[in-house]
């Protein structure tokens, strides 16, 4: 299924950077993650480098950084005492259900209910530095 949406999909959106893959596990599910990052994150997050003003943090570079540090971004408290490095696995945890994995968190989402669509936006995340 994934297979067949990868041309259009990367035909179609502007910002999908369809790159080689490190991690084999996320090669089949970025262009998928892509979509998903469209439709459910990018109304409050960018991932091109150096974006500001949008109501998330840049998650540029996101996997790999610590929680809540982001220079210039005002985190909930809640954000900045979680004390995590973010990865594809606990990106993945935290949009099941983000007032589960940190609460008191100001990411006002109610959570992703496809694993499929969890595990390929955290593999796009994972691509996007
Ligand atoms: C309605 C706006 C909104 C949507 C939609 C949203 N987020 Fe967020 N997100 C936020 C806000 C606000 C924060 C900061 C949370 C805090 O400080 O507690 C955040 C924080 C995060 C963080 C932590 C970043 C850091 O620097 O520590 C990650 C990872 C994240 N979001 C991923 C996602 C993903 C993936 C999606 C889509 C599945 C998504 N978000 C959808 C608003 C949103």
């Amino acid at each position: 299924m994934f297979t067949s949406l990868r041309l259009p999909l990367a035909a179609l959106l502007s910002f999908a950077l369809v790159q080689a893959v490190s991690a084999a596990e996320c090669s089949s599910v970025t262009a998928h993650g892509a979509e998903v990052f469209a439709t459910e994150c990018s109304v409050c997050h960018a991932v091109t480098k150096g974006t500001t003003g949008m109501m998330g943090p840049n998650l540029n570079g996101v996997v790999g950084r610590k929680s809540g540090s982001l220079a210039g971004f005002s985190y909930s408290q809640a954000m900045r005492d979680k004390d995590i490095s973010w990865q594809a696995e606990n990106i993945t945890q935290f949009i099941t259900q983000p007032q589960a994995y940190v609460p008191g968190t100001y990411m006002p989402y109610m959570g992703l209910a496809s694993a499929d669509d969890r595990e390929a936006v955290a593999c796009f995340l994972k691509e996007q530095h």
